[in-house]
Parts: C-alpha cells; sequence; structure tokens
C-alpha cells in the first residue's frame, strides 16, 4: 500500500505505520526517525535540523523534500510506503506529488488519525521509544510497557523518552501541527483520497484502511 499518515504529534502515526507494515510488508518511513539518526550520526543536516527539532517547529521544507526524494527512489519503497509525519506543510504536499508525477507513483490513501488534545497531551508525556535508531519500538508506560521496565521487548535496547517531550516543546509541536499540518486534511479531501479515523482502537484504524483498500492490498 502506498500511503501518507496524518495526524497531530501523539496521534499514533507511527503505532499505526508500524501495525500496517506487518499487513503487507510496506516500509515504513518516518521523517522525524530519519531526522533523530541523521543527529545521532553528527551529520551536517542533523545538527542543521536539530535546533528547528528541540524546539517543536518544522525542519525546513527544501531540507526534508531533498531526504525524501532520494529515499523515495530506494528499491525498498518499490513494493509499497507507510509515510509517517510527511509530508507535514503544504509545500511539501505540492513537491511531493510532482515527485510522485515524475516517477509514476499513484497514492492510495492519506489516512488522517483524529484524537482529542487532551489525549494526545496524556500519550506524549507517557510515551517511550527503544533507542536502538535499527528499531525504535513505541512503547508507551500505561497502555503498552515493556516486560521489563526500561529494557525494550525487541532488541533489548533502553527505552527512553525523547528529548522534544518537554511540556514547552509539546506545546509548540501542536501549534505548528494547527498552523502548518492541518491545511493538509483539506488538500487531500479535495482530490478524494482522504480517511479520517478516531484512533481509539489501532486495531479499528488498521481495519478501517485495509477495508477501504480491499484484497488487493
Ligand atoms: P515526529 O517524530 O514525526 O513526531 P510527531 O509528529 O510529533 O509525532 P510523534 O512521533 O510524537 O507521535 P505519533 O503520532 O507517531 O504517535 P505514536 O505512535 O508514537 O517529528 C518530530 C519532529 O521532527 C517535528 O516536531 C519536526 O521538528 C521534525 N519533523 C518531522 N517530520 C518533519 C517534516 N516532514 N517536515 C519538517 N519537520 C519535520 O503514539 C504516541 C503514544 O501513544 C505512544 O506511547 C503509543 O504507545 C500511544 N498510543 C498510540 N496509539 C494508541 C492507542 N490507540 N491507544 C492508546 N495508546 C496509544
Amino acid at each position: 500500500m502506498k500511503l501518507v499518515i496524518l495526524g497531530a504529534p501523539g496521534a499514533g502515526k507511527g503505532t499505526i505505520a508500524k501495525l500496517l507494515s506487518a499487513v503487507d510488508g510496506s516500509v515504513q518511513i518516518s521523517t522525524g526517525d530519519i531526522l533523530r539518526g541523521a543527529i545521532e550520526s553528527g551529520s551536517e543536516w542533523g545538527r542543521q535540523a536539530q535546533a528547528y527539532m528541540s524546539r517543536g517547529e518544522l525542519a525546513p521544507d527544501a531540507l526534508i523534500m531533498e531526504v525524501m526524494e532520494a529515499r523515495l527512489q530506494q528499491p525498498d519503497c518499490e513494493n509499497g510506503f507507510l509515510l509517517d509525519g510527511f509530508p507535514r506543510t503544504i509545500p511539501q504536499a505540492q513537491a511531493l506529488h510532482q515527485l510522485f508525477d515524475k516517477l509514476g507513483i499513484t497514492l492510495d490513501l492519506a489516512l488522517n488519525i483524529e484524537v482529542p488534545r487532551d489525549v494526545v497531551l496524556e500519550r506524549l508525556t507517557t510515551r517511550r521509544t527503544c533507542e536502538n535508531p535499527e528499531c525504535q519500538a513505541i512503547y508507551n508506560i500505561k497502555s503498552k510497557p515493556p516486560a521489563r521496565e526500561g529494557v525494550c521487548d525487541k532488541c533489548g535496547s533502553a527505552v527512553v523518552q525523547r528529548d522534544d517531550e518537554t511540556e514547552a516543546a509539546i506545546n509548540r509541536r501542536l501549534q505548528t501541527y494547527t498552523e502548518k499540518t492541518a491545511p493538509l486534511i483539506g488538500f487531500y479531501r479535495q482530490r478524494g483520497l482522504l480517511l479520517t479515523t478516531p484512533s481509539t482502537s489501532s486495531e479499528e484504524v488498521v481495519a478501517a484502511v485495509t477495508g477501504r483498500l480491499g484484497s488487493a492490498h
């Protein structure tokens, strides 16, 4: 399947992308994970993105497009991809669809996960993530804790809180989402590609997507 996944910070984009990836092997591509990996490796563009991320602001569109243009042409995208946290602005969406036209790619769906603000705030403060860049499993100390406290069930690495999980950064991320990313809902509705679901149950979101796409996927 070829999907764009939209939703506020903490809506569950990463959780749903991992579940959908298990359905048919489509690759999860998270721009947030890519940026965190670049910071970890000390690369120049990771250094450029770090200041924006720690403030809860978006990295520049040109930087993101350079990374994603190369990423979407990797062979593992041929059988499907789940774009988690990208596009995030109207200019990114326009550039992405120009790239799709150039590469002959047809997007199946834009999934919009709708979650009330109080639920999102609760989820972000209780989320924990595996620090191994190859794993990045997502946990929640209330709803989905690892079997052994602080240790990833999948790879045994430490499970930690992300750097942008301060109250100030979370508030800024939510404001940035409302101003810059929420307009994408209209962008995809106009193109007849939008599927909006509440994220009360991740399994129900997955069922809504597979139901809409049909057995071909
Ligand atoms: P990014 O990493 O994309 O963060 P985000 O959008 O803020 O989203 P999150 O990863 O915080 O949440 P999520 O929706 O994936 O939720 P999750 O599944 O973890 O981006 C970080 C930063 O990078 C940005 O602020 C920006 O600076 C930069 N950036 C990234 N992409 C960019 C772009 N395209 N352009 C410019 N800048 C960019 O779930 C959250 C918690 O809830 C977890 O604990 C989970 O276990 C729990 N949970 C999930 N679903 C459920 C459920 N159904 N019931 C109960 N708990 C649940």
